[in-house]
């Protein structure tokens, strides 16, 4: 019986590809046989994590910056130029932006987070969604966060901006009903990377981020890998999960639901 885990064939798109969580994602999928469009505004980061995928891969890299309309337009050209078609959508960049309480926060920086995590999802749904549609077929799967799930505190835009994320997760999946095309999303938990320990660095209490207080709270007593919130995505990726739409997957170590 085949492995409909695999995604031999598929064309993916990653955003956020250069970073943690994108890049394991990356070398997940191309272990699994699909051909990688990444995505990622640091050029010199996403250009490493490229080289770094398997030559079936046939990676691609594209310099952009998922606010700008013009740059989402034009990767998802890019990917049907070469390709002909798109698979996979992992709807990925995110930034945590400033850690501060609510009153000291900027609303330069406010509105810089919300149009990082809310303004650049919603735009690459809104130019995916049209080849998907027209295809019959298609997954996305956008990065939520527990703290679209549940408050943060420190963080409460980026928390705001990950429940938006999980709202347009659920309603797009509801517009693509009856069309083959899947809409999800995953919801990390506290993941070992260079964003939690920005997060961690910014909060008064300060402190690394596994201190014992923190890892009491997550009944898997441990911080997760990105890998593993790559295989739940890749999981979602696959004709593994064909009657999965509308879903917000914790990755979490149990932590939301203790
Ligand atoms: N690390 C965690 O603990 C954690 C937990 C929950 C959710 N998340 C979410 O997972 C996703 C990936 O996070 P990560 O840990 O890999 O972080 P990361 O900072 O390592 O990677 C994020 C990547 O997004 C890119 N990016 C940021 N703004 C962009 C823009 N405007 N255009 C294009 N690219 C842009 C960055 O250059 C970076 O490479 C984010 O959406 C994040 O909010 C992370």
């Amino acid at each position: 019986m085949a492995d409909d885990t695999r995604l031999d064939g598929k064309v993916a798109i990653i955003t956020g590809a250069a970073g943690e969580i994108g890049a394991a994602t990356m070398q997940l999928f191309a272990a699994r046989g699909a051909r990688i469009f990444a995505v990622d505004r640091d050029e010199a980061q996403l250009q490493r994590a490229v080289a770094a995928l398997p030559s079936e891969a046939r990676g691609v890299a594209i310099t952009a910056d998922v606010t700008r309309e013009d740059d989402v337009a034009g990767y998802v050209q890019r990917a049907v130029a070469d390709a002909g078609r798109i698979d996979v959508f992992y709807n990925n960049a995110g930034i945590e932006g400033v850690v501060a309480p609510i009153q000291k926060f900027a609303l330069d920086d406010f509105r810089r987070v919300l149009d990082v995590n809310v303004v650049g999802v919603f735009l690459g749904l809104k130019h995916v969604l049209p080849v998907m549609l027209q295809q019959g077929a298609g997954s996305i799967i956008n990065t939520a966060s527990i703290a679209g799930l549940v408050g943060a505190p420190g963080i409460a835009v980026y928390s705001a901006s990950k429940h938006a994320v999980i709202g347009l997760t659920k309603s797009v999946a509801v517009e693509c009903s009856d069309t083959g095309v899947r809409v999800n999303c995953v919801c990390p938990g506290l993941i070992e990377s260079r964003m939690l320990s920005s997060i961690a660095a910014g909060r008064p209490a300060g402190g690394p981020a596994d201190a014992a207080p923190v890892l009491k709270r997550i009944p898997a007593r441990r911080l997760g890998a990105p890998a593993e919130v790559a295989s739940v995505v890749a999981f979602l990726a696959s004709d593994a999960a064909s009657y999965v739409s509308g879903s917000a997957y914790t990755v979490d170590g149990g932590r939301t639901a203790a």
